[in-house]
């Protein structure tokens, strides 16, 4: 890994939400622990000027950030700059070149709408871009398999793969890295991670909140999308994925790729497309408007460690609890000691990668008593405290020092792609399910087996797992 720090933060799209929401709370933090001591370049076309950028970090740190350290702030609003103009036109980014002086390193967040992006990284390719600068690309990063092709094509002609940074923020979330941590800081998964012992996976993402002011966003972007091809598949990879060779990144973004190209393509029948019922009301949505707020699909991995193993997505908004929850469910053992086993056996492990941190093992045990009975139990290790540090901070932070782990890779992002490129083009108008439900029933002939839809809790022990009733309790062995 290239470890020189960059020596220049160059925001476009200083005055966007983006910023506002996001990234400024994030500087101001990463300023706070004395991380952030570069210069701060806002770009706009806003006519605003310095002053003005400053009163907008403010006003985003106040809204944001319970009790700010004034003196933090401060220091923020001491690195910042502020550059107006066009992104259309060249000049822009000539003067932009020359603001920057004598920088050698620069890091380019592109805080902007995508269909802005070739038109930024042309002109800073062809405006002699210092050649150690990287560029940090929010998502969504293409909207299909072809479109994300041109535009790595586009980033390719300006910047090396090793000075580029897709964000995913799940990629930065806690508890996302803590799934690879658990999976590989632990021997005991290792042997049951497989085909032989795993029956199913279940990835849920729900979200109460709806499209917010993001109607017209939505309407062009849809759940498969906005968080589907990036987000899920992100978490699925990692529960995946081979061991890597290393802890470099560069092993980790092979495994990934490795794995999310054995996941064969989604055929429309194994998948549920959803839209909550006032979606069509919502200010930027079309009145007969197909667009999925809600999806759920039956994967499949073609390797040697997970053939015939169904793996079950959904992600959902207006659903009754924002949270977000993996369910690996075990095969039952194979001798019936105590009875029929069904596959509803409570083994399992339960990760619940956000908005907090949790790891559970469902098991059975025995109930106190002459008979020989079980009942279920679950061995859980939380962590509710809020992330120490936000998604975007831990990720502005490594791609200062030019770190790629924590970033998707050219073939991560494309090889995600094809796998829900077969139905991105909508097909058949989607189920209306009603808000605060867990969407249209339809989703649960997508599941094989006697399980239902497991179904996270607002607090991180208050799921609901639904399975056919257990054979467990037979007391065969009675004394
Ligand atoms: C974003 C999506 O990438 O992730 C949003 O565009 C979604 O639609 C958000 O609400 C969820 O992120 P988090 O961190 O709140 O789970």
């Amino acid at each position: 890994m290239d470890r020189r720090d960059s020596d220049t933060l160059v925001l476009f799209g200083a005055t966007g939400d983006l910023c506002y929401r996001k990234i400024f709370p994030s500087l101001y933090n990463l300023a706070r622990r004395g991380v952030l001591q570069v210069p701060v370049i806002g770009v706009a076309r806003a006519g605003w000027n310095l002053e003005q950028l400053a009163d907008r970090v403010r006003e985003s740190i106040k809204a944001f950030v319970p009790s700010p350290d004034q003196d933090a702030l401060a220091r923020l609003i001491a690195l910042l700059r502020y550059h107006d103009g066009d992104y259309r036109d060249r000049e822009t980014f000539v003067a932009l070149r020359q603001a920057l002086g004598d920088s050698q390193r620069p890091l380019y967040y592109l805080a902007i709408p995508p269909s802005m992006f070739p038109i930024v990284i042309d002109h800073l390719g062809t405006t002699d871009a210092p050649r150690g600068a990287r560029v940090v690309v929010e998502k969504p990063f293409g909207r299909d398999l072809a479109s994300a092709r041109a535009l790595n094509q586009v980033l390719h002609k300006q910047f090396p793969e090793s000075n580029i940074f897709r964000i995913d923020h799940y990629l930065g979330k806690e508890a996302v890295q803590n799934l690879l941590y658990f999976r590989f800081a632990n021997s005991f998964l290792e042997p049951i991670w497989n085909r032989n012992f795993v029956a199913s996976v279940q990835i849920t993402m729900a979200e109460t909140l709806g499209v917010g002011g993001r109607g017209k966003f939505y309407e062009e972007t849809g759940a498969i999308r906005d968080v589907m091809q990036n987000h899920l598949l992100q978490i699925l990879a990692l529960l995946t994925l081979e061991p890597p060779v290393n802890s470099e990144g560069e092993s980790l973004r092979d495994e990934k790729v490795k794995v999310l190209k054995a996941v064969r393509p989604v055929k429309p029948d194994a998948l549920v497309r959803g839209q909550f019922n006032t979606y069509r009301q919502e200010p930027g949505v079309a009145g007969d408007s197909r667009v999925e707020t809600y999806a759920a699909m039956r994967l499949e991995i073609d390797s040697w460690r997970w053939s015939g193993v169904p793996f079950y997505l959904r992600a959902g908004k207006c659903l009754p609890v924002t949270a977000t929850e993996v369910v690996v469910d075990l095969r039952p053992p194979p001798a019936r000691l105590f009875g029929e086993l069904g596959p509803d056996y409570p083994n399992y492990v339960r990760f619940r990668v956000g908005p907090d941190v949790a790891i559970a093992l469902g098991a059975h045990a025995k109930k106190a008593g002459p008979a020989m009975e079980g009942r279920e139990v679950e061995l859980f290790v939380a962590q509710h405290e809020a992330d120490a540090m936000d998604a975007y901070e831990r990720l502005i932070s490594v791609a200062l020092i030019g770190d790629t782990s924590h970033f998707a890779r050219e073939d991560e992002v494309e090889a995600a792609w094809a796998i829900v490129d077969p139905v991105l083009a909508g097909g058949d108008a989607p189920y209306t399910y009603t808000r605060g439900t867990w969407g249209p029933g339809e989703a649960e002939r997508l599941l094989e087996g006697s399980c239902s839809w497991h179904n996270p809790g607002a607090e991180p022990q208050g799921w609901t797992r639904s399975c056919a009733p257990s054979h467990l309790t037979m007391g065969k062995f009675a004394p």
